[in-house]
């Protein structure tokens, strides 16, 4: 079992930023957020205690089941206990500017631009808004999504914009059919979803991919980056697996390659019926600013993975 007391020894906690912080994040530091250059890297480390601290006074285990899946109905300190664990916290990943990288990120800026909306799903911190913000988007049209509030209450001591950004922030479960997204239904153009899908098993994929599309207008697209597999496969969620932390429930995580992504959205576009068009690219994760560390234990075949599913009829 996993003690909150053993969460500097996960693979994924790096203690030093190391080189993730890149030249383009830090510019969104300091100008942006108006931080003095010198200062940045001692704000990051403060914020990043700031999150461990606030979690870490919670010391019962998780109540993991016996073949080590988490059961589902957790009280809800346990999950955001569980859900502070992530990678792109714990090594750092939030730095790395994938989103103002992303091919389609002018055409993002471009639509945004022109009035349309986006909704940010597990958006933690917030900090891809705050690209789009930073490059003038207004944030009138934002919104952001999380399951837990924490991350996103957070974004504004690390981005120190509380009085210039603004977008609606609704805490809610992304594979609840019934949460308050429903608000949203028909008012978001762009979903942004990085590094979430990835969570999950297929069939919770399926769940939040047709989720978002009941939500989405008639045109939206849906897109985001996260770790592939040139396998296209699933790895187990456990402690004996060396995956020891745990995500919304899932036994596993389906790491998407081309041909497990394109599948997925034919199924969402037969049961919902809708049409999608879906581009992807894949990248070694060293180039997007990974450490060999990182990655080890995600098993062989890992990779970075980008995409936009275009919805086409
Ligand atoms: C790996 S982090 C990615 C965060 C951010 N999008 C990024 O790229 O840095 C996953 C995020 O999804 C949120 N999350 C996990 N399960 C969720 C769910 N079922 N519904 C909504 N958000 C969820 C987590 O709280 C966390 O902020």
């Amino acid at each position: 079992m996993v003690a909150a007391s053993d969460t500097v020894q996960l693979p994924f906690f790096r203690n030093k930023i190391g080189p993730r912080l890149k030249p383009q994040t830090r510019l969104l530091f300091e100008k942006y957020s108006g931080i003095a250059p010198e200062d940045v890297e001692a704000h990051l480390y403060n914020i990043v205690s700031v999150l461990c601290e606030r979690f870490t006074p919670i010391r019962d285990p998780l109540p993991l089941t016996s073949n080590n899946t988490l059961t589902y109905g957790l009280k809800q300190r346990d999950r955001a206990w569980s859900l502070q664990k992530y990678p792109c916290v714990g090594q750092w990943v939030f730095l790395l500017p994938r989103m103002p990288q992303l091919p389609w990120y002018p055409d993002m800026v471009s639509r945004l631009q022109r009035g349309s909306s986006i909704l940010d799903i597990g958006c933690c911190f917030g900090q891809d808004l705050r690209f789009l913000a930073a490059d003038g988007v207004p944030t009138g049209n934002m919104y952001a999504s999380d399951i837990v509030s924490t991350f996103w209450d957070l974004g504004f001591d690390l981005f120190r914009d509380k009085t210039f950004f603004n977008p609606h922030f609704i805490e809610a479960d992304i594979l609840d059919t019934e949460s308050r997204l429903q608000e949203l239904k028909g008012k978001v153009d762009i979903f942004l979803a990085n590094q979430v899908f990835h969570l999950f098993n297929r069939e919770r994929q399926l769940t939040m991919a047709k989720n978002l599309v009941g939500i989405g207008t008639k045109d939206v697209w849906i897109v985001g980056w996260q770790v592939g597999s040139g396998h296209g496969r699933s790895i187990p969620v456990g402690t004996t697996t060396g995956v020891p932390y745990v995500s919304s429930d899932s036994d596993t995580r389906l790491f998407h390659n081309h041909e497990t992504w394109k599948e997925l959205w034919q199924q969402v576009g037969e049961q919902t019926g809708t049409e999608w068009s879906v581009e992807t690219s894949m990248q070694p994760l060293e180039e997007w600013g990974y450490e060999k560390e990182d990655t080890a234990w995600m098993g062989t075949g890992a990779t970075g993975f980008e995409y936009m599913c275009r919805r086409v009829g």
